[in-house]
């Protein structure tokens, strides 16, 4: 393991307070969010879209980074260029999904466990060889009745822990993600004491199976009551509830905290990390920062509904969501710079 070459990175993937642009929907997600557009859900049409993404003008201006997806990375722009190289020429860094999606967890209805450990050291020194400088799992857990149970929660943090120390071992930077699912009728309060059980047996395990804190970037849900709940609330308790949990629970030597989206909108998600940074960066030993999929790839993913000629105006819409985003995290984000 490369020390100080991992540092070097996951320090440059939360530098100068811009975060990580999300577009690693595996094949399946990509093609639920086409369809619903009538957009036809064909490789073709994913690398289209992909490249209308990544030859967005001026993209590094809101993001260090972009995850891709494996289909990605093995195709081409329309000039021939491979994925990984355009988007290393835009100067973002990329890294790539390497999980293999949430399964059902035998022996525990309602649960699921993560698969993708098989093979992941060969996947993952070809991705090397690629030129891919981190790489993101997710595993998933649900809130609802008596879950997730301890078990659930142990078994995601020892397979995260173990993909994790692959990652570092290859020279890539893990991007951590253990995802507490927003759908459900729970409130703030059990969104938190959840979250608080996860991430402490997730960092519990990270420490076990030796991973360096300082290579490595966390990727969490914000701490928000489910969406059924009849309780919805306010921007400035989502923000107090989520950074105490972080504190609580995250070392003060992990470089970054990225959070996924999870289902908010796009203004909402946006909202909540700025409320974060604005109130709280003085308190935070680490950067906190956006790996957004849906609430960056809104609207311009509505916008671009698979044609060629709505392409600018859709790579418009796309700066323009990272640009909020880059002013979240520094904490200077306004609602009037939505228009
Ligand atoms: O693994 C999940 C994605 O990287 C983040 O997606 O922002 O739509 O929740 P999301």
């Amino acid at each position: 393991m490369n020390e100080a070459e991992l540092i070097k990175t996951a320090k440059a993937m939360v530098a100068d307070n811009k975060g990580l642009l999300a577009m690693d929907e595996s094949n399946p997600t990509c093609n639920k969010r086409f369809a619903a557009l009538g957009i036809p859900q064909t490789a073709e049409m994913r690398r289209r879209y992909r490249e209308m993404i990544v030859t967005t003008p001026r993209l590094k201006e809101g993001v260090n980074g972009a995850i891709l997806y494996d289909e990605t990375v093995r195709q081409k722009l329309s000039d021939g260029t491979p994925f990984v190289e355009a988007v290393i020429d835009a100067g973002i860094i990329p890294g790539i999904k390497v999980d293999m999606g949430a399964k059902e967890l035998a022996g525990f209805p309602g649960e699921k466990i993560t698969a993708g450990l098989d093979g992941l050291r060969e996947r993952l020194s070809e991705y090397s060889e690629m030129g891919l400088r981190f790489a993101k799992w997710r595993a998933v857990l649900k809130i609802g009745d008596s879950i997730p149970t301890r078990r659930c929660i142990e078994n995601n943090a020892i397979v995260l822990a173990r993909y994790a120390a692959l990652c570092q071992e290859a020279g890539l930077v893990p991007m951590v993600e253990p995802e507490v699912l927003m759908e459900g009728k729970h409130d703030l309060k059990t969104c938190l004491s959840v979250t608080e059980q996860v991430l402490h047996i997730v960092f519990d395990q990270l420490h076990k199976q030796r991973i360096l804190a300082e290579g490595m970037i966390l990727k969490p849900n914000m701490i928000l009551p489910g969406s059924d709940c009849s309780e919805q609330s306010s921007t400035d308790e989502i923000a107090e509830t989520t950074v105490k949990c972080l504190l609580r629970c995250v070392p003060a030597s992990v470089v970054g905290v990225a959070f996924l989206s999870g289902g908010q909108s796009s203004k909402l998600a946006t909202e909540r990390l700025n409320a974060m940074n604005k109130k709280y960066k003085p308190k935070m030993p680490w950067a906190l920062v956006f790996s957004f999929s849906r609430a960056l790839q809104h609207p311009s993913i509505d916008i671009w509904n698979g044609k060629e000629e709505n392409i600018e105006k859709a790579q418009q819409a796309l700066h323009h969501r990272v640009k909020l985003n880059a002013a979240a995290c520094r904490g200077e984000y306004k609602p009037d710079m939505e228009k």
